[in-house]
């Protein structure tokens, strides 16, 4: 076989230039373009992310059958990467015997609102989660030689004019939340190909976005993939070409194909940059076409135990006050399942990444195989309608009345999050808050089980001893639950996005959805749980809350080096030990907090994590690696990731707000790129720069000589205090000024040869 930079070569001499324009969109809704003469196949793709949408040949719309593993929001919850990796090979085999090249996702779009109603298709509001999770998912989907779509890059966090909305984000927000997800998945995983978002971000569209695609994707990240659109995402086909949009989904007949070649004709886009991105497109294109296995089968069973084992890692144990669980089988004679969600259970999200499952478990089923005498009865307590029945509500609570414990299971049904829309409150329907205020007042065991994509408002929770996350926990979810409250599996899931007390206490609540054809991103780089700690706000339920049936302890946590320089690295270590009765499973965080710093900055933030098995009395260690970037945050000025000197303290936690250990380290010495000074550089600006600060400090002095002039020698006082307010004056004033505020004694001609010398 040729080598594959040959057989490149060689296909785009014999490529014509309307070819070259056909390769760079798709021939219908799911493949892309082939070129039969050459021998290039067309590559198949469809959505994900938590399964396959393989639409069937028959025509109308249909899809194939295949696992559907949890929502990306129960997946994260889970905080375990090797999970996650499992899944992804599953996804990958899937897509193998099904024909599937691509498969669009996953999704490391921040949690910037509760509201945005495709928060379950992405991981969680802060990016080293979500970052983790996409490259786990997107290795194990690779391993099997299928590509991922790592999408939507990027600040695609709203439905609400979705395909038009301007996303205003700062810079340093940009970087330290919403890129840095997709830079860790890219760098990690290297997704074959990543997809564009629909909106503009900063005035310009995510097709055809240079700086995103060619500066930071391409030329720092040094992603080696292809950029496709989302669908119908593409508004100037040449300016995508330009920068950096490889692929235009899903195809449109040829009619963007004919302005590349008009512009390649008349000059306006050169035939060689055509060929830079049929380059690297004929690279994934070849190379997905090699690793295409022709009689690919996959167990559906094991897959579905599979997509029960990651539904019971996601699922979060909230509130377990009067130890209601596990469930005491043996003792409890009676129990009443109440709530159509136990049967029919809600179990994805809707709109493109909804699959066709193989099976679906249920959790009145799979709890009825679990209890002795067939104990349970059940009452719907809502139906589909969602307006508040009487009549059903009435039945649920005689039916909770005349059990020893009841479990009702509500959240949001399909109307209220999807795809195409946000929400406009985070409440439960009406029928379903009142379902669960009314057998509340009747039973006092009663257990709340939550089917939900995104947070809910909770004003019944102090009424509520125990409350589980079900999340839309998949196709084996149903039977995932069933095991939690058994207590056959050890819940060991952590929320990985803060649960607001209200609406309003959420970051972003004054700047969403946006009006005017623009979203700002005002609270910055304060999303999530950044943004609850330092307005000292109470969640509901903070970050990284999960609670188990087991107690773990942390211990002896020790550091590398107490004292370090920003560029070396720092070895971080600790014990847990499973201190109670029942095997589980423990989700450790690091945090760091910069203990001084000269901008504003979080209390802390998620470095690393870790989930580790532990038996009752083991203890296992956890070691975690340090770099410069972990202390860093991005310092506009520069364009760099900027770290500072002084105390830096790393917290242990097992959540935000239960921190177990903690430590204080030293940098010492820090290696930051020199920020650019010019002109309107402050003063202050050139005394802190190493090469300005020699240049600039004799004529300083000059100055501030000058200013104190006419106070007398005999009045050393009076001196230093008019020398301190020039100090203020003269500190905060641009470099030019210095011409006119010396009266002219220093030259223009002298401060423009600084500035040269610099
Ligand atoms: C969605 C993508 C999806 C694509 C194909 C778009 O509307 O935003 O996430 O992959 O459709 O279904």
């Amino acid at each position: 076989m040729l080598l594959m930079k040959t057989r490149i070569e060689s296909l785009l001499t014999q490529l014509t230039l309307e070819e070259k324009a056909a390769l760079c969109s798709g021939q219908n809704n799911w493949s892309s373009q082939p070129i039969e003469r050459l021998n290039i196949p067309s590559i198949y793709m469809t959505d994900g992310p938590h399964g396959l949408r393989r639409e069937a040949d028959d025509g109308f719309g249909n899809s194939l059958p295949a696992t559907c593993f949890p929502t990306a929001a129960c997946l994260a919850s889970s905080w375990n990467t090797d999970l996650l990796t499992r899944v992804g090979e599953a996804i990958g085999k899937e897509c193998q015997t099904q024909g599937v090249q691509i498969l669009l996702g996953p999704g490391a779009n921040i949690k910037r609102s509760p509201l945005n109603g495709r928060n379950f298709e992405y991981f969680s509001e802060d990016p080293i989660v979500s970052g983790e999770m996409a490259a786990a998912l997107i290795s194990g989907i690779q391993s099997q030689g299928v590509g991922t779509s790592l999408k939507h890059y990027v600040a695609n966090n709203q439905e609400f004019e979705r395909m038009s909305i301007n996303a205003q984000v700062d810079e340093r927000a940009l970087r330290e939340i919403y890129l840095a997800g997709f830079e860790i998945a890219v760098k990690k995983a290297q997704p074959y190909t990543l997809m564009c978002a629909y909106n503009k971000i900063n005035g310009v569209f995510g097709s055809e976005n240079t700086y995103l695609l060619h500066d930071i994707l391409k030329k720092e990240w040094q992603y080696k993939g292809i950029v496709m659109s989302d669908w119908d995402a593409v508004h100037d086909r040449v300016a995508g070409i330009k920068a950096g949009l490889h692929l235009e989904m899903p195809g449109n007949e040829g009619v963007n194909d004919r302005k590349i070649i008009e512009a390649v004709r008349n000059g306006n886009l050169d035939e060689s940059r055509l060929d830079e991105v049929l380059t690297e497109w004929l690279n994934i294109i070849l190379t997905l076409q090699d690793a295409k296995q022709e009689n690919a089968t996959f167990n559906t069973k094991e897959h579905h135990q599979l997509a029960q084992e990651a539904a019971s890692e996601g699922i979060v144990l909230l509130k377990n006050e009067a130890n209601l669980l596990p469930l005491d089988t043996q003792k409890t004679a009676s129990i009443a399942v109440i709530g159509q969600f136990s049967q029919q259970p809600r179990f994805q999200g809707s709109g493109s990444s909804r699959v066709i499952p193989t099976d679906v478990d249920n959790l009145f089923d799979s709890l009825s195989a679990q209890l002795p005498n067939g104990n349970l009865t059940y009452a719907a307590g809502y139906d589909k309608a969602h307006k508040v029945d009487d009549q059903l509500i009435s039945e649920a609570v005689k039916t909770a009345q005349n059990s020893e414990l009841a479990i009702i299971c509500v959240g949001l049904p399909e109307s209220f999050e999807t795809e195409g829309i946000d929400r406009k409150h985070i409440k439960l329907p009406e029928s379903h808050r009142t379902l669960v205020e009314q057998i509340l007042k009747v039973q006092p065991n009663t257990i709340v089980i939550l089917t939900n994509g995104s947070p809910v408002e909770m004003p019944w929770l102090n009424e509520a001893s125990t409350v589980v996350e079900g999340w839309l926990f998949g196709q084996g979810g149903g039977a995932a639950m069933a095991n939690i409250l058994t207590g056959k599996i050890n819940p060991s899931g952590k929320l990985t996005e803060t649960f607001p007390i209200r609406l309003e206490d959420s970051p972003s609540f004054l700047h969403f959805p946006g009006t005017a054809k623009e979203v700002k991103y005002s609270e910055g780089i304060f999303v999530g749980y950044r943004y609850f700690e330092k307005k000292k706000i109470k969640p509901l339920f903070p970050f990284g809350h999960g609670l188990s049936y087991t107690t773990f302890e942390y211990s002896n946590l020790m550091v590398s080096n107490s004292k370090i320089a920003d560029n070396g690295l720092l070895i971080v270590q600790f014990s847990i030990t499973n201190t109670g009765k029942t095997t589980g499973k423990e989700s450790a965080q690091l945090y760091i907090q910069d203990v001084e710093s000269s901008i504003i900055r979080p209390e802390k933030e998620l470095k690393h994590f870790a989930k580790i098995a532990l038996a009752p009395n083991e203890t296992k260690e956890i070691k975690f690696e340090l770099n410069r970037r972990d202390f860093a945050f991005y310092d506009p000025i520069s364009k760099s990731w900027k770290v500072e000197k002084g105390n830096f303290n790393l917290l242990i936690g097992a959540s935000s707000t239960d921190i177990r250990l903690q430590k204080t380290i030293h940098i010492h010495t820090v290696h930051n790129q020199l920020p650019p000074l010019d002109q309107y550089s402050t003063i202050k600006e050139f005394l802190a720069h190493p090469v300005g600060q020699p240049l600039v400090q004799p004529i300083y002095e000059d100055l501030l000589a000058f200013a104190t002039r006419s106070v007398p020698d005999d009045q050393p006082e009076k001196q230093q205090e008019i020398k301190q307010f020039f100090v203020y004056i003269f500190n905060d004033m641009p470099f030019y000024k210095i011409e006119a505020v010396s009266n002219g004694r220093i030259s223009e001609a002298q401060l423009q040869e600084i500035l040269a010398q610099l």
